[in-house]
């Protein structure tokens, strides 16, 4: 959508006036005076998601070992319960969604169920831009079957260093390829995929595809029913609030739902005969068959109460209000940052960008360390990029309009000299 901006701070304000998702910031920690753009790494902690944390606690110290077992949230089936609550966001079945484990765990899950290497189909087809841990696991899975990476890798290259063209995934989906894993939103430019259009043309060359949403669950809705993957994976301490290590998200579609897991466990098996501890695995035919040791119950709990609020707040509100935020941030900098030699490393159009802005600067990294000390909340990519995520629950448009107040602040008293060119241990 063409959105028609006017730069001034009452003009922010009229926004902030109008916004529906308004009093969802209030639920939120924010520190007086502080600017959150780093939602993308780490969302904020909520009030609904430390109530319920608190709940589950209180659970414990009251039930002892009967938390598992006790209605109206048996902890032992926790994880279907919050798959449920997670599914709408991606248009899934709710048993096609289970929580577990972390996102590096789940890629391994996954691939180690989906990859089945022929002589003459071996290739797992990747990106050159995608976050490192998700190569790192599939060059794994591939020593496993004894394939050497440098074989076993398919590479489609970003031309420009940023973004991918769906026309060079495509065409690298060659007949060695079995499987592929791409991510939904490109973790330092912020570019969406087409999704749709890359997992049909797998899916017509009967290739295994499977997508990392860790950049677009919670900000971009996704309709599963339509796109048809074969699995995916996420992190819930991004855009979904759950909180720093929050337990992740894996979704197999049903028509895998007979396949025998990757990494199988005791908590894959079916409910009803788990508890008679059998060594044959009856493993589940839903995507809660995928779980394998016991649930991290202190992990789930602060992402059950955040969860209700996506339910509350609505995919298609908090996209269409992300969307605003960041063409308000890209007016901004369109129209302000350029003079100082900024410019925008995210796609233009709505349909191609998840929930965040690419601000790049040859100086960025000092830039970064700036504005942390400005009160604001940034996160740094190399070479140069400023990643700004404006989270619609609970950032707002005076807040964009004030960050770029900040960013011109320091640029035009050289702040950011102050600074040494070097990242510390987490950027
Ligand atoms: C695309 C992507 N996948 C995975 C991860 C991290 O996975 P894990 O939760 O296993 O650390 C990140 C972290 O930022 C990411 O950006």
């Amino acid at each position: 959508m063409k959105h028609v901006f006017d730069d001034g701070r009452e003009a922010a304000r009229t926004m902030d006036a109008e916004d529906s998702l308004r009093s969802f910031r209030d639920r939120f920690y924010l520190r007086e005076g502080e600017i959150y753009m780093d939602g993308n790494s780490l969302g904020l902690c909520s009030k609904d998601a430390e109530a319920n944390l608190l709940a589950v606690l209180e659970e414990w110290k009251t039930l002892g070992i009967n938390i598992w077992s006790r209605p109206p949230v048996q902890k032992f089936l926790y994880q279907d319960h919050l798959g449920a609550l997670t599914a709408p966001l991606i248009k899934a079945d709710a048993d096609e969604v289970t929580i577990h484990s972390n996102t590096t765990i789940n890629i391994h899950t996954a691939i180690g169920t989906f990859y089945e290497p022929k002589a003459d189909r071996y290739q797992i087809l990747v990106d050159d831009l995608n976050f490192p841990t998700d190569r790192h696991a599939v060059d794994g899975q591939l020593r496993l079957k004894g394939i050497d990476p440098e074989k076993g890798i398919a590479l489609v290259r970003s031309r420009d260093g940023k973004t991918l063209a769906t026309e060079d995934i495509i065409a690298a989906m060659t007949p060695e390829v079995a499987l592929i894993l791409l991510p939904s939103v490109l973790y330092r430019s912020g570019q969406l995929l087409d999704m749709k259009t890359i997992t049909h043309e797998a899916r017509k060359r009967d290739i295994i595809i499977g997508w990392d949403l860790s950049h677009s669950i919670g900000a971009v809705p996704h309709d599963f029913k339509a796109i048809d993957p074969d699995f995916a994976v996420w992190c819930s301490y991004k855009y979904l609030n759950g909180g720093p290590g929050a337990s992740a998200g894996l979704y197999i579609n049903r028509r895998h739902f007979e396949k025998p897991a990757g990494l199988p466990g005791w908590h894959g098996n079916v409910k009803e005969t788990q508890f008679q501890l059998n060594h044959r695995l009856d493993k589940a035919a839903y995507a809660g068959g995928w779980q394998s040791g016991t649930q991290h119950v202190l992990s789930m709990a602060p992402l059950e109460g955040s969860l209700k609020m996506y339910e509350e707040a609505g995919m298609d509100r908090l996209r269409e209000k992300s969307l605003k935020l960041t063409a308000y941030l890209r007016f901004l900098i369109e129209s302000r940052l350029e003079a100082y030699g900024f410019s925008v490393g995210t796609p233009y159009e709505d349909e191609n960008r998840g929930g965040h802005i690419a601000l790049e600067h040859e100086d960025a990294l000092r830039i970064n360390e700036a504005l942390k000390d400005a009160g604001v909340v940034p996160d740094f990519r190399f070479p140069n990029v400023i990643r700004l995520a404006p989270v619609p629950l609970y950032v707002g448009f005076e807040d964009v309009y004030e960050l770029v107040q900040r960013i011109e602040i320091i640029m035009d008293q050289k702040k950011y000299e102050n600074y040494d060119n070097k990242v510390g241990p987490v950027a």
